[in-house]
């Protein structure tokens, strides 16, 4: 199966995947970056793991129906079956959500439905949170919404700053994320209305 990984920033996550593909932990390639951010850090570490990468800037396309036509032509032409979104800082529209139907997955920092949003590891910090965590889910029609398919949390201690927390916050990210993947590439999981259940519910 190839994967394309949808970025717009720094891109660890996006190493993290890479690297569980390079080390044979997915039975996928990580095919293609799409990244939206002409001059973001991500696109430097595709070109250090070989990974093909396009920049598709929404100001140098005529409206979303553009940008995504063009990202949907990049996919056909990778032959791409899963997308990860890895930091990609952009909604996609209900009718791309609808052609890559559970297919297109999501991570988010924080214990989904709490602290949706862009900013989920300050608010969390802020609001004085005693738990908090990641989340990997299937991508819907809402912002960071659609079934849940792992979910850990992280404890957030008397002595973490909003920093420590985003450090403990992303190495799970790290290890969740191509988990989550895993389950998917090795199809061991279904959606079921909002539940991502085991494709495989009566063999324990
Ligand atoms: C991660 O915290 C992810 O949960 C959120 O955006 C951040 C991306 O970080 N959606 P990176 O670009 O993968 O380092």
């Amino acid at each position: 199966m190839n994967i394309a990984v949808f970025a717009s920033g720094r891109g660890s996550n996006f190493t993290a995947l890479a690297a569980a593909a390079r080390k044979g932990r997915l039975k996928a390639r990580i095919a293609l970056l799409v990244c939206d951010v002409p001059r973001a850090g991500v696109l430097a570490r595709a070109r250090a793991a070989g990974i093909p990468a396009v920049v598709i800037d929404p100001k140098r396309c005529a409206g979303r129906a553009d940008f995504e036509r063009k990202i949907i032509g990049q996919l056909k032409r990778h032959a791409i079956g899963l997308i990860a979104l890895a930091g990609f800082m952009r909604m996609l529209s209900p009718a791309f959500v609808r052609q890559y139907k559970n297919r297109i997955l999501n991570i988010h920092p924080a214990l989904l439905p709490a602290f949706k949003g862009k900013d989920a590891i300050g608010d969390a910090f802020a609001y004085g949170v005693k738990v908090t965590g990641v989340t990997v889910h299937f991508v819907d029609e809402l912002m960071d919404h659609g079934p849940v398919i792992l979910q850990q949390p992280v404890a957030v201690s008397p002595k973490d700053t909003r920093a420590s927390l985003e450090v403990k916050i992303h190495r799970l990210e790290h290890r969740l994320y191509p988990q989550a993947v895993r389950l998917i590439v090795d199809k061991k999981v279904r959606v079921r209305g909002r539940k991502v259940v085991s494709a495989r519910p009566f063999s324990g």
